[in-house]
């Protein structure tokens, strides 16, 4: 970050206050306001925070107008070609591409540490069989911090390193347990000599009583989606992992706290929303017009899920790069469904609205990455515990690189206070 020595200047009541310019590697600007209260009394107001950066980040560069995303400075189309998600795991965390060493490594202790205490694995059977997997995701994460006590401690680097490997190791295992309590089934370990993916996918659909192969290209395709979710910078989720890091809470306590702001139907819910979107919609006869009608409705609460983004006011990249790999997933698994065809036109509409085109409302990642989820099998609800999945070591990312920094400070935005100014209590017998 450069300080620019360039000032910005704010006149309040009359007097002249200048705030210094900071600027990032790729010429984003800032003015730090640190001092403003102290200065002029005032604070500042923005909803949603569309306007304010809370930190400064080495990890993920993204430019919403030109539909730009680069890991660690690495296009996001480069990665999602050539990489893994283990590597692009190893990227986020430690700032670099690893060396086949250390990736055989990295590899190799969290292929160690996938199973869970089995009294851990007690909890499932305490869930009602439709709880939502995100809820057992985010408790059985958050129960991780009392099984795992020898690794809490934020400020020892040997704990945090621990937790790491600890959680991208067992995530998968976690959910598809969850899913398999879910449906009844028993739950399938992880094995050792599968890699991530194919582990993950074995563990979902194996059953004891036959072998069970999971096919490469479903592997690859997992691999893709799990790159292309697995960081955004300061997305809701992200930013909650860093509020409650903030405190020196446990990084299994920031990730729980990760995983239940993923689950709203704005954030990455909102796969799951795509996909009863579209199936509402072929259920209805297809009519994709009068569906881009509704979304623009003012007295309809109907959005067009998978569609619009804080940020990107282009081409969501990643939801180019799932487009494409949509058809080759189909095609090669054999698949057929009209909820394709529909999400299609239904995109062609509505890029051709002036309503969509006027407010910048592109598809998003979540728009078709759901229907290579069900090309997968993978069930509706298990959609979001996907996207987490990939987004871990986006969080884990964030919350090591502020615990790093030695200069974060917990998180304590301010208010305007609108409710009644002071008034005397009242004794109960004399309320009307
Ligand atoms: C993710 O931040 C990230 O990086 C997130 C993410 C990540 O990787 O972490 O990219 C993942 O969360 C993707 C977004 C998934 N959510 C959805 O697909 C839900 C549908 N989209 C919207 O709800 C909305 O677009 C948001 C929440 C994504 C963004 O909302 P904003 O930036 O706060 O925009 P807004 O709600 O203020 O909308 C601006 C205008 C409004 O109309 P007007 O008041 O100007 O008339 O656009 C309209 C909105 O009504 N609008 C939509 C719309 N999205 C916005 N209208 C219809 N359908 C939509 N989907």
């Amino acid at each position: 970050m450069a300080d620019t020595k360039k000032t910005v200047q704010l006149s309040i009541d009359g007097k002249n206050y200048d705030y210094p310019v900071i600027e990032g590697s790729e010429k984003e600007q800032a003015f730090d306001i640190g001092n403003l209260r102290a200065q002029t009394g005032y604070i500042t107001m923005d909803n949603g925070f569309a306007n304010t950066s809370t930190c400064t980040s080495a990890i993920t560069f993204l430019d919403g107008d030109k539909g730009i995303l680069r890991y660690r400075g690495y296009p996001i189309e480069q990665l999602a070609e050539k990489s893994s998600f283990l590597e692009v795991a190893y990227l986020l965390i430690y700032g670099n591409l690893p060396t086949v060493a250390e990736l055989t490594t990295f590899t190799k202790e969290i292929t160690k540490h996938t199973l869970l205490r089995e009294d851990l694995v007690k909890l499932y059977d305490g869930f009602p069989r439709d709880a939502h997997p995100m809820a057992v995701l985010a408790s059985v994460v958050s129960a991780m911090s009392t099984f795992y006590q020898d690794s809490l401690n934020p400020k020892d680097p040997a704990q945090v390193q621990e937790s790491i490997i600890r959680l991208m190791a067992k995530l998968p295992t976690i959910a598809a347990f969850a899913y398999k309590t879910s449906i009844g089934q028993p739950r399938i370990y992880p094995r050792n000599d599968l890699e991530y993916c194919s582990n993950f996918m074995n563990m979902m659909f194996a059953v004891p009583s036959e072998p069970f192969q999971v096919r490469p290209e479903i592997a690859e395709v997992m691999n893709l989606l799990l790159i292309l979710h697995a960081d955004h910078e300061q997305n809701c989720s992200t930013s909650t992992v860093r509020m409650i890091g903030s405190s020196a809470a446990n990084l299994f306590a920031s990730i729980a706290g990760g995983v239940c702001a993923l689950w709203g139907p704005l954030h990455g819910g909102a796969n799951q929303e795509v996909m009863e979107m579209l199936q509402t919609i072929h259920n209805d006869g297809g009519d994709v017009d009068k569906y881009v009608k509704l979304a623009k409705d003012k007295n309809s609460t109907f959005r067009l899920m998978g569609f619009g983004h804080r940020v990107y006011k282009n081409f969501d990249p990643r939801a180019a790069i799932i487009k494409k790999a949509c058809d080759k997933v189909l095609t090669t698994l054999n698949v057929k469904t009209p909820l394709l065809d529909i999400a299609k036109r239904l995109e062609d509409a509505a890029l051709k609205d002036p309503y969509f085109i006027e407010r910048k409302l592109y598809p998003n990642v979540d728009f078709y990455s759901g229907i290579i989820y069900s090309a997968l099998n993978i069930p509706v609800n298990m959609f979001t515990v996907m996207f987490a999945l990939g987004r871990l070591p986006g969080w884990i990312s964030h919350w090591k690189e502020m615990n790093d920094s030695g200069t974060a400070k917990i998180g304590r935005p301010r208010q305007i206070y609108t409710g009644p100014t002071a008034r005397d209590y009242t004794p109960l017998q004399a309320r009307k």
